[in-house]
Parts: structure tokens; C-alpha cells; sequence
């Protein structure tokens, strides 16, 4: 009896000792669980917070391409030749357009001022020319002197509404192009042929000093007229050269060199040579009797941001500036053009709306 009784004690101690093992097992086990519950929550947390962030920075990144897609759209410079100035534009928060001009700018565009003080700068328009065959590209009859004859690609379209322009209102069909681009070296033996042919007083009147001629910019060219069997007649005191004189402007383009500018200009009266400037630049030119060097200088003197000039030209109307500012200020979504000046600054024409 007393055996069983102890055996009975036995089996109770044995299993109250190990009841206190167990529930510490337990206990820990449930921690466990527990502990792994917690971090199984954070990590969704943190997965969720995780999720959220990038979702916010994908978000911001496509509104932030969005922006500056618009601001390339509504700001991208345009002209009448379809020239894209490689200027950097950026849309403010408040829509507000942001021209970034560099130095190299300041000596590039349709407005450049090239003449015996102001050299053409080669290495900056070198990309940015891009001549073209007028011979080649040309879709009007017109004659050209030859198949070397080029110009600047964004003068082409111009260039040809004017002369059928100008075959529409006189009923002529004479007109041509005798020479367009030329290189340094071109303009040096061009200089060297007219100091040989006449002399070095006549060469200086005619033949701007090589690395200063307009003929440079592609963007230059002499008219002629040009009969049915190819020979070339005289384009000065023609009927041609009276139509083109009063209204090359309407296509952007001006008479360089008129007689009444000579002193200005330092180059004789020059009938034949048409320069491309842009519609809003031509226009005031020509509605105001000013050569580029006198509009150049007007325009730094009377305009600015602030005071822009209004120019009419048909339907539309531009507001013109000069600045000397790298960082220029436009109302949201202009079209505008924009040239340095090849002197100390920059052009900027914007359509008003
Ligand atoms: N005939 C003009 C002045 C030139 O040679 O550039
Ligand atoms: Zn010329």
C-alpha cells in the first residue's frame, strides 16, 4: 500500500516537475509566434510604405516629363524657314517659358550682324548650317548658276515663295540665283580675282575681306536674271530687282546693301544681294529704312524684356527684344524666334496671341 502510495507520489512529482518545462515551451513558442507575427506585420508595412514611395516617385517622374515634353512643344523656336534654334527652353511651374542662351548662341541665327567688324564665326554655325544643293533641292523653274551653288537648308522654303511670288506679280520669269554660300578660302580667291581684274579700291567695295562676309552664313545670295538659252543678263535697274527691293521683306528677307547705306555698310550699292534675317527683323527693317547694322544697334538701345517692340507682319504680330541675359523670360506657350547678333548679345521675336 505504502508502495503504491509512493509510486502514486512518483508519477504526481513527475508530472507536476515536468508541467513548469512546458508551459515555459510553450511560452516561448508563443513568442516565437508572436515575435515572427510582428515582424511578418512590419515587413507588410514597410512593403506597403515601399509600394507607396515609388509609386509617388514614378508619378512625379512622368508629370516631370510630361512638363518638359510641353515646355520642348510650346517653346521650341520656330521660323518661317523652319530653322529649330538649339536653344534650351524649360516651362516654369507657373507656364512661364525659360530661354538658356550660351555664349555660342550670341553667335548664331538668322539675325547674326556679319561685316568688316564683326567676323563670322565658323566653329559655332558649323552643325547648325547645314547647306544644301540649290540646284538639288529646288522645286520652283528657276535657274541656278550652277550645281556647286548652296545655302542654308532653312532658306530654301523662303527663298522659293519669293520668286514665285515674284513670277506671279510681274509676270517675269528671269529670276535666278549667280551665288549663294562661300567658303574663306572662295571668298579669298574671289577678293584676289576683282583686286586682280579692276583693283584693290574695287575689290574693297564689292568683296567683303574673307572670314567677313555674309556669304559665309548660307544664309546670302545674289539674284540674277537669266534668260531662256542660260545666258545671264543685268539684274541691276531691272524690273526683277525693283519687285525684289519692295518686297523681299514680305518673305524675311532684306536688301543688303543699298546705296544710301554705303557709309554704314562700308559695301557699294549691291542691287542682287539678299540677305535672310526672319519675317518680324525684315519687316521692321524695311518699314523703317534700316540697314542691319542700324537695326542692330536699335534694337539694343530701345528695346528690352521689358520693353519689347510690337511689329505687325499680315495677320500676326511680334514682339521684338534685344537682351544681353543668358536666361530669358517668355510668356507661356510663345512661338518665337531667336538670333544672336554676332555682337554682344541676343534677338528674340515672339508672336503675340
Ligand atoms: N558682296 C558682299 C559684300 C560680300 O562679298 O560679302
Ligand atoms: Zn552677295
Amino acid at each position: 500500500m505504502e508502495n503504491r502510495d509512493n509510486r502514486d507520489r512518483d508519477d504526481r512529482e513527475k508530472s507536476t516537475a515536468k508541467r513548469p518545462e512546458q508551459s515555459i515551451e510553450n511560452r516561448r513558442a508563443e513568442a516565437r509566434l508572436q515575435r515572427r507575427k510582428r515582424v511578418q506585420r512590419q515587413r507588410r508595412i514597410l512593403g506597403i510604405i515601399l509600394l507607396f514611395v515609388l509609386v509617388g516617385i514614378v508619378f512625379a517622374a512622368v508629370i516631370r516629363f510630361r512638363g518638359r515634353e510641353d515646355a520642348a512643344k510650346n517653346g521650341k523656336a520656330s521660323n518661317e524657314s523652319g530653322n529649330l534654334q538649339d536653344t534650351e527652353a524649360n516651362a516654369a511651374d507657373s507656364g512661364e517659358l525659360h530661354l538658356e542662351l550660351s555664349e555660342a548662341d550670341k553667335y548664331t541665327g538668322d539675325l547674326i550682324l556679319v561685316n568688316s567688324e564683326y567676323r563670322y564665326h565658323v566653329e559655332e554655325n558649323e552643325e547648325l548650317v547645314q547647306l544644301v544643293r540649290v540646284a538639288e533641292a529646288k522645286k520652283g523653274n528657276y535657274t541656278v548658276s550652277g550645281p556647286e551653288v548652296q545655302l542654308a537648308g532653312r532658306v530654301m522654303e523662303p527663298l522659293e515663295r519669293m520668286i514665285a511670288a515674284c513670277e506671279a506679280e510681274t509676270g517675269s520669269y528671269l529670276s535666278g540665283i549667280s551665288s549663294a554660300y562661300r567658303s574663306v578660302e572662295d571668298q579669298q580667291a574671289l577678293y584676289e580675282e576683282y583686286a586682280d581684274l579692276y583693283d584693290l579700291e574695287y575689290a574693297k567695295a564689292y568683296v567683303a575681306n574673307p572670314g567677313y562676309s555674309e556669304h559665309h552664313t548660307g544664309l546670302a545670295m545674289d539674284l540674277s536674271i537669266f534668260y531662256e538659252d542660260g545666258s545671264e543678263g543685268t539684274f541691276s535697274s531691272s524690273a526683277e530687282a525693283e519687285w525684289y527691293a519692295d518686297n523681299s521683306y514680305r518673305f524675311g528677307f532684306v536688301l543688303r546693301y543699298q546705296a544710301s547705306k554705303t557709309e554704314i555698310t562700308g559695301i557699294s550699292n549691291e542691287e542682287w544681294h539678299f540677305r535672310y534675317v526672319g519675317i518680324p527683323h525684315a519687316y521692321y527693317m524695311y518699314e523703317h529704312d534700316l540697314c542691319l547694322e542700324e537695326y542692330v544697334d536699335w534694337l539694343r538701345s530701345n528695346t528690352s524684356e521689358l520693353a519689347p517692340i510690337a511689329q505687325a507682319c499680315g495677320d500676326e504680330t511680334y514682339e521684338i527684344f534685344f537682351t544681353a541675359n543668358t536666361s530669358v523670360p517668355l510668356p507661356a506657350e510663345s512661338e518665337y524666334l531667336v538670333s544672336g547678333n554676332n555682337v554682344d548679345g541676343y534677338v528674340i521675336a515672339y508672336k503675340r496671341k
